[in-house]
């Protein structure tokens, strides 16, 4: 047959191609070849808009000519790699071995961090009582962590925090209470939930960490009085601490309460008499608490002529020094799985 013009062009390509097909020695020689002859600027395609030229009644004769073409360097193609990915995937498997005897590699299981085992011990003591867990944001905005818990701008109580402020109206929540606020906007009277997480202040030294952990409880319903509270944090230390310890709640000062508390529990380790942990005074300082002050409940947007209730606030570190006896602050950062694992979960 005598091929001239574009057929013998078409011709020539194919011969061409699958005598290179043929001779590409790995698969991805094979590919770069099938790019250079098929792909979107290769040779083939240079002849299909040659093709454009030819008068219309021969256009639909040649389009069959070089499909088949076409088709017949792609089956060549897919026979020509499947043989070479065979030979490829023999000759890795030739080259890598498995030693079926080696020893696999040892896990060690962790452990539950005891911030993590107290805050879950007190929701689980707490869910007793009707108490639902909710968390809140790390960055709080000033209102929730302030304004709204009754401490304005000026007021002394934020130097006590050392706050960490990100902008002009956000912070590193400074404590767990502005979980209140976005809990009594957002549900409705009666309220019993208590609230774990992480808070920050820009504090260090030997007993303070700048991150630390708290827990928060709030009470909301009709007539609640500094007697509910009692009973419920007596209740709370002797689930947690054992039974029969006495507390004492000693007049203390909070923004957001009013009276306000400081909670002492009997020491659990010298069971009142004095020890080191105690610094020898028999009782132990858990946290603060009081009656949500009238100012709150207006921020939070409840009537404090139709609803009272009690709020308190445990700092978790502490407890799980009571606890455990862990006296170094450090060793809860350091992430030491033989300290970690000394902790019943
Ligand atoms: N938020 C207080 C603190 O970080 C602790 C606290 C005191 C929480 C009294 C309360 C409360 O809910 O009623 O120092």
């Amino acid at each position: 047959m005598q091929s001239s013009g574009w057929e013998g062009q078409l011709a020539e390509i194919v011969r061409e191609a699958e005598t290179a097909f043929s001779s590409a020695s790995t698969s991805k020689d094979l590919y770069e070849l099938k790019v250079k002859f098929l792909g979107k600027s290769g040779s083939f395609q240079s002849v299909m808009k040659a093709m454009g030229a030819l008068p219309a009644a021969e256009k639909p004769a040649a389009g069959k000519l070089v499909n088949e073409a076409k088709q017949r360097l792609e089956a060549r193609y897919a026979e020509v790699e499947s043989a070479l990915k065979s030979k490829e995937l023999g000759e890795r498997l030739a080259a890598e071995s498995l030693d079926l005897t080696l020893p696999g590699t040892a896990w060690t299981p962790g452990a539950q961090h005891p911030v993590t085992l107290v805050m879950d011990e007190i929701a689980e003591i707490m869910s007793r009582l009707g108490y639902a867990v909710r968390t809140g944001p790390l960055i709080e905005s000033d209102r929730n962590n302030f304004e709204a818990l009754n401490v304005p701008k000026d007021h002394p109580a934020r130097d006590m925090q050392d706050t960490f402020y990100i902008d002009e109206h956000h912070v590193l929540r400074t404590q767990t209470s502005p979980i209140q606020i976005r809990v009594m906007e957002s549900e409705a009277p009666p309220l019993r939930v208590v609230a774990p997480g992480a808070v920050f202040r820009c504090d260090a030294d030997v007993s303070h960490s700048p991150n630390f952990h708290q827990i928060e409880g709030l009470c909301v319903d009709r007539r609640v009085s500094m007697a509910d509270l009692k009973g419920t944090i007596t209740f709370f230390v002797g689930e947690f601490f054992g039974r029969g310890l006495k507390t004492r709640f000693r007049p203390s000062f909070f923004p957001f309460t009013e009276p306000s508390a400081e909670m002492d529990c009997q020491c659990p380790l010298c069971k009142g008499k004095g020890c080191r942990m105690c610094g020898q005074s028999g009782w132990i300082e858990i946290g603060g608490c009081g009656l949500v002050h009238p100012n709150v409940f207006q921020s939070a947007g409840l009537d404090p002529k139709q609803w009272q209730g009690f709020a308190f606030g445990f700092g978790i570190e502490r407890m799980a020094i009571i606890k455990y006896g862990i006296t170094d602050i450090r060793l809860y950062t350091e992430n030491d799985v033989r300290f970690l694992k000394q902790f019943p979960s």
